[in-house]
């Protein structure tokens, strides 16, 4: 058979996937036919014409995804900065949300260019924050803990791709950031915490992919969506030392409620709000600051 029109398949995927419901079916059905014919997605306009197998296989993969399984498990890929991490069934898809974060991190730990500075990601998923600060600070030393065994295999996949890749090797642990003896090892020691925890209050309605796909412990933070950052903010000012800092992502909800729980802690300070792209309120950051003993013992 003939060669085909490449434009054509993806104007029919388009139509496909906005019937089955797909929040950006035109997007999606392009990243799905740069993914099968190996291109970016910017490029796509040069590859008039495919192979009818090469159709074959794309209307495949349209047809999973107008299933509402996520476009990340399908390819296999998810991006954080400048790093793609491999993802699929048991871990969360990281978000582009979270780059903002991931932004801010990377601007604070400028501030620590030669000190090799200590980073801990809680809650890391797939090594998503954890290894894209890696990446980027080869000076660093990172740490990241994950409590489900599922995703820690993720994260441990991605993180030996990285480091054959290069990348300076993180520390996984597996535990529970709620635990009170967690990492006694780095009390006082982190020039910087970062973490996007589960946080979505249970109540919450889900669009399929997220509900179906992303798994339960990665999202929802018991029913105000605190459950999993209250406890975990305790920890944090045992780990950090006296002027590291913390960035936490949250439920669009709860941004006022976290930043006043900070403000609350006398080892906090310069509690700060931050919006994602779309204007809503999407993580805090803090400084640790010294409590009056700690003040005194300096002196
Ligand atoms: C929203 S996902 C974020 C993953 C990653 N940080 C990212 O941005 O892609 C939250 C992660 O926290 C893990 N998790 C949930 N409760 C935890 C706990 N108490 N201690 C450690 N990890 C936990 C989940 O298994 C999940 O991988």
């Amino acid at each position: 058979m003939s060669r085909q029109p490449l434009r054509l398949a993806i104007l029919e995927a388009t139509r496909l996937l906005e019937e089955a419901g797909v929040h950006s079916p035109r997007v999606d059905a392009e990243l799905l036919a740069a993914h099968v014919v190996g291109v970016e997605r910017t490029r796509l306009g040069l590859v008039p014409l495919v192979d009818p197998e090469v159709i074959e296989r794309y209307r495949g993969l349209v047809a999973r995804r107008a299933e509402r399984i996520p476009l990340q498990h399908i390819t296999g890929v998810a991006s954080m900065g400048e790093i793609d991490l491999q993802v699929g069934p048991g871990v969360f898809v990281p978000r582009p949300e979270t780059e903002l974060l991931l932004a801010w991190a990377l601007a604070k730990l400028e501030g620590t260019a030669g000190q090799r500075p200590v980073v801990l990601d809680l809650c890391t998923g797939s090594g998503a924050l954890a290894l894209a600060i890696a990446h980027a600070r080869p000076d660093a030393v990172v740490h990241a803990v994950e409590l489900d065994p599922k995703a820690l295999a993720w994260a441990r996949r991605n993180a030996d791709t990285r480091a054959r890749d290069g990348d300076t090797p993180i520390a996984l642990h597996q535990g529970d950031v709620t635990d009170r003896a967690l990492l006694a090892e780095l009390e006082g020691r982190v020039d910087l915490v970062v973490s996007n925890p589960p946080y979505i209050p249970e109540a919450a309605q889900l669009d399929v992919e997220v509900a179906d796909h992303d798994p339960a412990l990665a999202l929802f933070g018991g029913p105000d969506g605190l459950s999993v950052i209250t406890p975990m903010v305790s920890n944090i000012a045992r780990w950090l030392r006296i002027d590291g800092a913390l960035a936490i992502e949250h439920d669009d909800s709860n941004g006022s409620a976290l930043a006043a729980m900070l403000d609350q802690r006398r080892v906090f300070g310069e509690v700060a709000e931050h919006a994602d792209l779309a204007g809503k309120p999407r993580f805090v950051v803090a400084r640790r600051v010294a409590t009056e003993a700690e003040a005194a013992r300096r002196r």
